[in-house]
């Protein structure tokens, strides 16, 4: 890895300014199996919850002409497991891992935290306030500041780490919950989830999701994103982690030139499981003044 270039967040340097979008890419565990963890500062964890959830009904992942939609549902077997299990081995991870915790209530974010604060393996969180898939909390919480900011602050009084909250595209003002989550001490936002979206087949009148509406994430989301985190940027204090949209190096260093401190790397993932080190290295090359 080229030592020239430094990112920083959370008060820690790194030499890449790549996080693994929450979702794609589990525990990391496969991906380090592989040796495709170079390149990532982090992995972002799927979302843990208090209980264990087996998620939605399938189908719950369409490829429409654009992008994909998923109505997973935060499957995950739950914090007790994820402490016992998949910690443990995530602590042979080459880069630190954040784990994205989520809850159907306000009260379930700090009692999954204060259960991973057991742990020495986690660098950090990421609170997700608007995940689209699921009947109680997700959007809901993130589409109000007066939620978010009570999460954010509930969070902080039990985490000795920091924590970055996740908020959503699909209601409310990004930028006000932005502010809600500094005001409730977070350390920064991360800027954006998916967007609600659906398919039909028009000759059934059918939803292929069986949940009907899923996210939505799409290369062509990128000047969604850009948008928001420049925004938000202007308007907090904090750092802005951008994810949605990114499929090339080039839109990585526009979401830094937006105002990013770091990017997260998703969708795309599942289409180029090696894309930090791919990426990485076509942002060392741009940055030397490759065109592109
Ligand atoms: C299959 C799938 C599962 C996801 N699961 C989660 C999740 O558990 N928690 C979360 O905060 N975001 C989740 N996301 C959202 C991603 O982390 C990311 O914010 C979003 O996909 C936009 O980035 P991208 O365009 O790079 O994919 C998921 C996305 C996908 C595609």
């Amino acid at each position: 890895m080229n030592k020239a270039y430094s990112w920083t967040f959370w008060n820690r340097e790194f030499d890449s300014p790549i996080l693994l979008a929450s979702g794609t890419a589990g525990f990391g565990l496969e991906l380090m199996e592989q040796g495709y963890l170079d390149g990532a500062a982090a992995v972002i964890s799927k979302a843990t919850t208090r209980r264990p959830r087996e998620g939605n009904q399938p189908p719950r992942i369409v490829e429409t002409r654009f992008g994909l939609l998923n109505s997973i549902g935060l499957a995950n077997p739950g914090v007790d497991e994820v402490l016992e299990t998949l910690l443990p081995q995530a602590a042979d991870l080459p880069c630190p891992l954040i784990v994205n915790v989520a809850g159907e209530t306000v009260e379930e974010f700090p009692a999954v935290i204060e259960k991973l604060e057991q742990s020495p393996v986690p660098f950090g969180y990421e609170v997700n306030v608007s995940c689209p898939n699921v009947a109680a909390g997700g959007i809901t919480f993130g589409a109000s500041p007066e939620t978010v900011e009570r999460i954010s602050s509930l969070v902080k009084s039990v985490s000795s780490r920091p924590f970055s909250v996740k908020l959503t595209p699909n209601e409310g003002s990004i930028t006000d919950s932005a502010l809600a989550a500094e005001a409730g001490g977070a350390d920064s936002v991360t800027v954006c989830n998916t967007f609600l979206g659906m398919k039909i087949d028009w000759r059934t009148g059918e939803a292929l999701l069986k949940r009907k509406v899923g996210g939505y994430s799409s290369p062509a989301l990128l000047p969604l994103t850009v948008a928001r985190v420049f925004n938000t940027r202007s308007a907090v204090g904090i750092p802005v982690l951008a994810s949605g949209g990114v499929s090339c190096a080039g839109d990585i260093l526009e979401l830094l030139a937006a105002g990013a401190a770091m990017v997260q790397v998703g969708t795309w993932l599942m289409r180029r499981p090696n894309a930090a080190c791919e990426l990485m290295k076509d942002i060392i090359r741009l940055l030397e003044g490759d065109s592109d």
